[in-house]
């Protein structure tokens, strides 16, 4: 049994269409914990940076641009092998390829819009939760 900690983002086109508490409830029926939560506006900067490794990548400003376009809910996530277990809950990039039952399959709107992000790995899950919450926001 390993307990992890992965970081989640609920994504602008979640809270534009107030389903925060939809995606949520999906979150916990998984019995994935949600340990920290915040809702905050992501600067340009920000979220550049959150996604530096897409940079060289086609779809980078357009990513930025929907990134920055409204608030998004950030959040750490804890369970057993929450990393994979969340990408699963999550489903695929495309929702057209997301399996039944996925976050992206009910609620995502295109593979950009796509409502949620999930760590890929521990390595990254570290750095993103250090970036975004202080030790004391989270409480496991
Ligand atoms: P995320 O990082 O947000 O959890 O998503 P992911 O691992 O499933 O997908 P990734 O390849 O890391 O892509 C990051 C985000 O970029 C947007 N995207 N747009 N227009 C496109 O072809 C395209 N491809 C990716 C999506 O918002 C995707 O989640
Ligand atoms: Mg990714």
């Amino acid at each position: 049994m390993t307990i992890q900690r992965t970081f989640s983002i609920l994504k602008p086109d979640a809270t534009r269409r107030n389903l925060t508490g939809e995606i949520n409830a999906v979150i916990e029926k998984a019995n994935l914990k949600i340990i920290a939560q915040k809702r905050l506006h992501l600067s340009r900067g920000q979220a550049e940076a959150f996604y530096g490794v897409h940079k060289e990548r086609s779809f980078f400003g357009d990513l930025c641009d929907f990134m920055t376009s409204g608030p998004v809910v950030v959040q750490v996530l804890e369970g057993e092998n929450v990393i994979a277990a969340y990408r699963d809950v999550m489903g695929a990039t495309n929702p057209e390829n997301a399996d039944a039952g996925t976050i992206r399959k009910e609620f995502a709107e295109s593979i950009e819009a796509n409502s949620v992000h999930g760590s890929d790995s521990l390595e990254n899950a570290a750095i993103e939760i250090a970036y975004f919450f202080s030790g004391i926001e989270i409480v496991g």
